[in-house]
């Protein structure tokens, strides 16, 4: 089928109501990332969404919320969280993360409502929620008569999409239409956590809510997952993920060793890409001996300390270094884990990495 893709506008949405209406999926723009959204109620459209990535039935899909849904209740009502009593530690917990940080790129895991498709949460009991606050994504979630469930809109396993070229470039045939709203804000996906029946709050996948403002917020700490435990949390964090083409070494700045292992480890390819987090876009001196003459691309992503910057061009630079066909990127590896999306930028490299490994 011919991929649309239109500039978001108040046409270009009730055009992008009619295709949800008629059971299609449509790429979305986000604060964190572009979603492939359909209509999370109709299990036929919710199985397009996994056909066109060709993603696994096993792992689910967040559901999407507007702005008529603003509290707990409201969840309930639409039959997408179950019925908990009112005073509740975890109703309660819910409903402060809810008010703090809705709309935004927190994701909330809550036990599953009647009217959530078996398709849509892969038969689990419980169900991922989220209302984004993209201006477009809101004014479509008000158009449209049901809720969204949207994934990234990429391709299993790749990179996600932070603009409409990189939707384009990934579902270019398989979907009808692209809402092209720029770039993404954050460009990393939401924090994902749930909410546990004790009102414990447990993160499932770092993003782009901060862990420590939600500590905030609750007063309680955040349950982090075991260092090895080999636990699936989120079903979708599969180790080997957001991966590009070329394969990824991520260095210190200062660690020629490691680098020299890795270039050992590949066969000491040739033609080099440089991805650095912040600073100069020039190669670390410690790096200069081992990779100066086979750079072929150097980019930094500027970052300030805090990791925003970085996360804001991650992918869509490690994008642009994968289209010049590579023989290796080596990516900075963050040491400044304190900055506030730095635990979330760690995890994407890492991930993009484990494919290399
Ligand atoms: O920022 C985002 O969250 C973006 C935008 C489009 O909203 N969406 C997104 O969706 O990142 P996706 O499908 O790429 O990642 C959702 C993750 C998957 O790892 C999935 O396994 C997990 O959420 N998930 C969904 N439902 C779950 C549930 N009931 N329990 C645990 N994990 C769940
Ligand atoms: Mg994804």
């Amino acid at each position: 089928m011919p991929t649309l893709c239109l500039p978001l506008a108040a046409e270009s949405i009730e055009r992008a109501v009619e295709l949800l209406a008629a059971g299609l999926p449509i790429a979305v723009p986000s604060e964190t990332v572009y979603g492939l959204a359909a209509n999370a109620m109709e299990s036929v459209a919710v199985q397009r969404i996994y056909a066109a990535k060709g993603r696994p039935s096993d792992n689910p899909l967040i559901v999407h919320v507007g702005d008529r849904t603003q509290n707990f209740a409201d969840l309930v009502a639409q039959g997408l969280a179950k019925p908990l009593p009112a005073g509740c530690a975890q109703r309660s917990v819910a409903e402060r993360l809810l008010k703090r940080f809705w709309p935004g790129p927190l994701t909330l895991v809550l036990p599953r409502g009647p009217r959530v498709p078996d398709c849509v949460a892969a038969s689990l009991p419980t169900v991922a929620l989220r209302m984004p606050s993209h201006p477009g994504f809101l004014q479509l979630l008000a158009k449209a008569p049901f809720p969204l469930a949207a994934p990234s809109a990429n391709r299993s396993n790749r990179i996600s999409p932070t603009s409409a070229r990189d939707v384009l470039e990934e579902l270019d045939g398989r979907i009808p239409l692209i809402l092209d709203g720029g770039t993404c804000e954050i460009g990393l996906e939401s924090t994902i956590v749930s909410v546990e029946a004790d009102g414990s709050v447990r993160l499932l996948r770092h993003g782009g809510t901060p862990t420590d403002e939600i500590e905030r917020t609750t007063q309680a700490a955040v349950v982090r997952p075991a260092p090895k435990s080999g636990q699936m949390l989120a079903p979708g964090m599969g180790r080997v993920h957001y991966a590009p083409n070329a394969p990824i070494a991520l260095v210190g700045r200062g660690d020629t060793e490691a680098l020299q292992t890795s270039l050992r480890r590949l066969g000491n390819p040739g033609r080099i890409g440089v991805l650095l987090l912040a600073g100069d876009a020039s190669c670390p001196p410690a790096w200069a001996d081992t990779i100066a003459g086979s750079i072929r691309a150097l980019i930094s992503l500027g970052d300030q300390g805090d990791g925003r910057t970085a996360s804001r061009r991650l992918f869509s630079e490690l994008r642009g270094l994968d289209r010049l066909g590579l023989d290796l990127i080596v990516v900075e590896s963050p040491d400044r884990l304190t900055g506030e999306l730095w635990p979330a930028l760690q995890d994407r490299l890492a991930r993009a990495a484990a494919a290399t490994l």
